[in-house]
This record gives C-alpha cells, structure tokens and sequence, in this order.
C-alpha cells in the first residue's frame, strides 16, 4: 500500500528546469552535484551545499525529503564540514558530487563524495565516505584517500602491463602531444599512482540487482573514467575495476540500467562551463563500453542545455527516468540551477529534449 500511494504522488508533478527551485521554507534549494535515493515511501536528495560567493565547502552535504518529487522538505545538514584545523573535511575543503546508497547488510547508509583538501587546489583528487542509521544522518565522516593503490584494472591484459611498466615519464613532460595522449591512453598517470592510489574526482555510485555496488569517477587527471566495485559494506575499494574511455577526458558520471543494459552518461571536461553531454553503453558494467553520440536533441543540445549530468533516478514506472543536471552559477555558487529532464527512448536508445516545464505521466 505504502509503495503505491508513494508512487501515484509523483504523477502529475510539474517540473521547470533552470528554474529558482524553493524548499519548504521558501528557499532555493541547495544540493549541488547530488544524487537521490528512495528509503520507504519517501526520496532524499544529497547534494553540495554552495555558499552566495564561494564553491568552497563552509557547510557539507545537505538532505532534502519529499514524497512526490517536487516539494521538498530541508532535513538539515547530512555530512558537516569540520571546524578541527588539519581535519580532511575542514571547513573550506572542496566537497563535491556526495551520492548516498544503503547497504541491505548492514542496515547503514553510506555516503561517498570527491574531497579535496583545504588549500590545495583540486590536487588532492580523493574519495572521502561517510556513513548513518539513519538516512538524513548525520554521517559519520570515516576517511578520505585515493583509491585502488598497487592494482592493475582488472582488464589489462599482461602485455598491457608490460607496456604499461615500459612508459617513460621522461618522455612525457609536455602535456597534449599526440605521443602524450597515446601514453596516457596506455596508462601514463595510472603507473604514476599506482603505488600511491589512483586519483578521484567528479563522481557517482551505482547498486546493481545483486546488490554489488560501484563507484565510478574521473581517474587519471580527469582524462579516463573507472568503475570500481565496492566491499559488501560498500566503505571500501575491492581492488577490481576497470578503465572506460582511456584518454576521453570525461566527468560527472551518471548512470542507469535500462532493459539490462548499462547506460552511462557523461561530460566533458570544461569547469563550470557546459560542454556536450557523451553518452556509453554496456551490456556489463565492466565493459566493454560502446560511445553514442550524446543523447540530448534539439537547440543548446551542444551545451547539454547550459548543465552538467549529476544522477539519472529511476523511477518506480518500468523504464522511466530522470536525468539529472546542474546549471552551475559559479560567481553565485548557491544560485546554480537544476535541470531535471525526462530521458525518452527511440529504438531503446536513450534521448534528452529540452523542455521548459513538464509532468511525469502515469
Ligand atoms: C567541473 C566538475 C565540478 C567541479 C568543477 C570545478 O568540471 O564537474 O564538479 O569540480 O569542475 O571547476
């Protein structure tokens, strides 16, 4: 009964893209970079919390619940920032894209983001977790760190590795040479870090059927994507992952799986500013991964529509979804919009159009 009333709520909701976007007390609401999940009969919405003047972190993450998808009540501040000087959350760190899953297991909630550590830039490029009991928290910061340190992709072959171990840093110094790219293709960066932990940055999380959960980021200095598994208690890297779109300079992965096939949807890698949306698919999530042209049509489809891909949420309807994407305003970081669009198929191939206001049909 609890399932049903829930999902007849969202029906005949309408949504406005770009548009201010008010909470229950009458302010823009303010989860940047975020994802959703849906615990009971509600959904939760974690993202950024961005300051008027700064996209520095001075709050955390925050929680949004909502029984219909358009009204949404502030539930507080979900994962807070530190005021401990030296803490890898310290208020005034760069914390980015959290995404919220829960573990079936062991009852918690557990809240992975891309941290940066306070004044050093994005050079850090770590992934921080976080867990709860309770869905709206508050998360109990656990630690941050790259990631995968001392493994290989589970998909290179032995000569990959072998050649992998022949490149020459010294050689490479120049960035954005052919024989640079070429090298960075074969794995440049993954051998520079491979002692130390692979870079993470923009980021998302994807529970599969089985209950397997992955986390899958921009590696490498942002030039190839991975996809990692993580432990059963989803606080931990495997060690088994896989490199996707080797040198394609992708961010802000999302991710669905639609018929059984995996459907990722990205960016490229221009800042705030927008860019054109790349789309893959796979029939695993280990690959291999198939580029399609990017999935949004029709005028600004070039820009993905001024925003950047964050999370697509899964509908309770079979094979409904929403994409979603942020409008960065980085000169007024707590002014950036979200776009919310519906993802269409044509031919079971996913499709974005612009729409300025529209309603989930039943
Ligand atoms: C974007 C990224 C954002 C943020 C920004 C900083 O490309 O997707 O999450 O990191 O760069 O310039």
């Amino acid at each position: 009964m609890f399932m049903f009333l829930s999902t007849i709520l969202i029906y005949g909701q309408e949504f406005h893209p770009g548009k201010l976007w008010p909470d229950n007390f009458g302010k823009h609401i303010n989860a940047h970079g975020g994802g959703i999940i849906k615990y009971g009969n509600r959904y939760y919405w974690f993202g950024e919390d961005k300051d008027a003047k700064t996209t520095a972190a001075l709050v955390g993450v925050n929680c949004y619940s909502s029984k219909n998808l358009k009204d949404w009540k502030y539930e507080g501040v979900a994962l807070s920032v530190s005021d401990e000087p030296g803490n890898d959350i310290e208020k005034g760190c760069i914390l980015e894209r959290p995404k919220v899953i829960y573990n079936r297991k062991t009852h918690k909630f557990v809240m992975w983001f891309h941290l940066e550590l306070k004044g050093q830039g994005y050079g850090a490029a770590r992934a921080g977790v976080a867990v709860s009991d309770r869905v709206t928290g508050p998360y109990r910061f656990l630690r941050s760190s790259r990631v995968n340190a001392g493994k290989y992709p589970m998909d290179m072959t032995a000569e990959q590795i072998a050649e992998l171990n022949r490149l020459d840093a010294d050689k490479y110094k120049e960035w954005w040479t052919p024989e640079w790219n070429e090298a960075v293709k074969k794995g440049l960066f993954l051998k520079r870090d491979l002692a130390g932990g692979q870079m993470a940055r923009d980021m998302t999380l994807f529970v599969d059927d089985d209950g397997k959960a992955y986390h899958i980021f921009s590696s490498e200095e942002n030039m190839t994507l991975h996809i990692a598994e993580l432990s059963d208690d989803y606080t931990s890297h495997t060690g088994k992952y896989v490199r996707v779109a080797a040198g394609g300079q992708n961010e802000a992965p999302a991710i669905m799986k639609h018929n059984g096939k995996y459907w990722m949807i990205t960016s490229g890698c221009t800042g705030w500013a927008p860019n054109e949306a790349r789309m893959f698919s796979s029939n695993s999530i280990w690959g291999p991964w198939k580029q399609h042209p990017s999935p949004c049509v029709g005028e600004n489809a070039k820009k993905t529509f001024n925003g950047q891909s964050t999370y697509i949420l899964p509908l309770p309807k079979k094979h409904t979804y929403i994409f979603m994407a942020d409008e960065w305003r980085p000169s007024h970081p707590d002014d950036s919009r979200y776009l919310w669009l519906p993802i269409q198929f044509v031919d079971d191939v996913p499709v974005i159009e612009w729409k300025d206001s529209w309603k989930l049909k039943k």
